[in-house]
């Protein structure tokens, strides 16, 4: 192997060997059953000889942020041809981090958890990390020819939840709040894109993570609900709004404006102001409202932060698993 460049990041986290061998929770076996039943293979699932063109209008251009204003309407035809392909390279880009964290995270799952059905059925969550990041990665150097390194904010929550010890705060963070946000991410995606190969990639990857955040409330609810004190709830419902607050920050595409070299912090404020950008943000959050509150975390403090975050009406929206 030539040297490689890497990260070290300290975590502490202890390992649980289980002595209890025997199936304990039906629905988290029932899950591990479907998720074997599911997997695909990529190479032949998907058809990689599709020719993409990332300059052409994949999304619809509205969707840029800056669309229809000033800076918008000075750009030539190939100004606007090399944003669109630096933006959907930067969402994708953060896909593929993404998809890390979520690998590292699901095998210290396995490595943590008490519960053997869990450590199974996480054995397969491992799997399916592994597909994501190997289908963003190939898509992102053999179509979009242009790659992103890791958004600040992303890259903050998810150093936050591969450190910590407990094995439940890695689930709230992973499961509940990064793959909750991704799957409305990728819901989007999958709704806007007319390019045939990336549909049918986030059409597969959306299936596997539909999966994962149903595990994570399956794994939590009953622990939540049962074990811990209003105290260390609490302090998950702080987590929660920490991990939403950074998260929020995270699709300003900041690092698409410097390098592209326009007005950074003139384009951020279009962003923030834009209307479609704003229900844009508010909708990620659309899949983690109703878990967090199942898993019984949306305390009377909370609610008030959601509602600060002009999140809270997603409250009675259908919870996953
Ligand atoms: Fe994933
Ligand atoms: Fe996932």
């Amino acid at each position: 192997m030539r040297p490689h460049s890497y990260q070290s990041i300290p975590t502490s986290c202890p390992t649980a060997w289980t002595t209890e061998y025997s199936p304990e929770d039906e629905r988290v076996r029932a899950l591990y059953e479907k998720a074997k039943r599911e997997q695909w293979e990529s190479n032949s699932t998907l058809d990689w000889r599709l020719d993409v063109d990332p300059e052409r209008e994949n999304f619809p251009d509205m969707q840029i942020p800056i669309y229809g204003t000033d800076l918008w309407r000075a750009l030539d035809h190939n100004a606007i041809a090399t944003l669109r392909q630096h933006s959907t390279s930067w969402m994708l880009s953060q896909f593929l981090h993404g998809e890390q964290g979520a690998l590292l995270a699901a095998s210290q799952i396995v490595d943590t958890v008490p519960w053997l059905d869990a450590k199974l059925y996480g054995a397969t969550q491992v799997m399916d990390e592994a597909r994501h990041v190997e289908v963003y990665e190939r898509y992102l150097r053999e179509k979009v020819e242009v790659t992103y390194p890791v958004n600040p904010e992303l890259k903050a929550l998810l150093e936050e939840i591969l450190r910590d010890s407990r094995w439940d705060v890695k689930y709230l963070g992973m499961q509940i709040l990064v793959e909750g946000l991704a799957l409305a991410a990728f819901q989007f995606v999958h709704a806007f894109t007319t390019e045939p190969l990336l549909k049918d990639i986030t059409h597969h990857v959306m299936r596997d993570e539909a999966r994962h955040v149903a595990f994570g409330v399956l794994s939590l609810g009953d622990y939540y609900r049962t074990e811990l004190s209003e105290a260390e709830l609490d302090e998950r419902a702080r987590f929660t709004y920490e991990a939403c607050r950074l998260m929020r920050d995270r699709f300003l595409q900041r690092e698409v404006w410097e390098t592209l070299g326009f007005p950074v912090e003139r384009c951020v404020e279009l962003t923030l102001a834009s209307p479609a950008m704003t229900e844009f943000r508010r909708l990620l959050f659309s899949r983690i409202v109703p878990n967090v509150k199942k898993l019984g975390l949306l305390t009377p403090w909370l609610r008030e932060r959601f509602g600060e975050l002009g999140i809270l009406s997603f409250e009675s929206g259908p919870a996953d698993a």
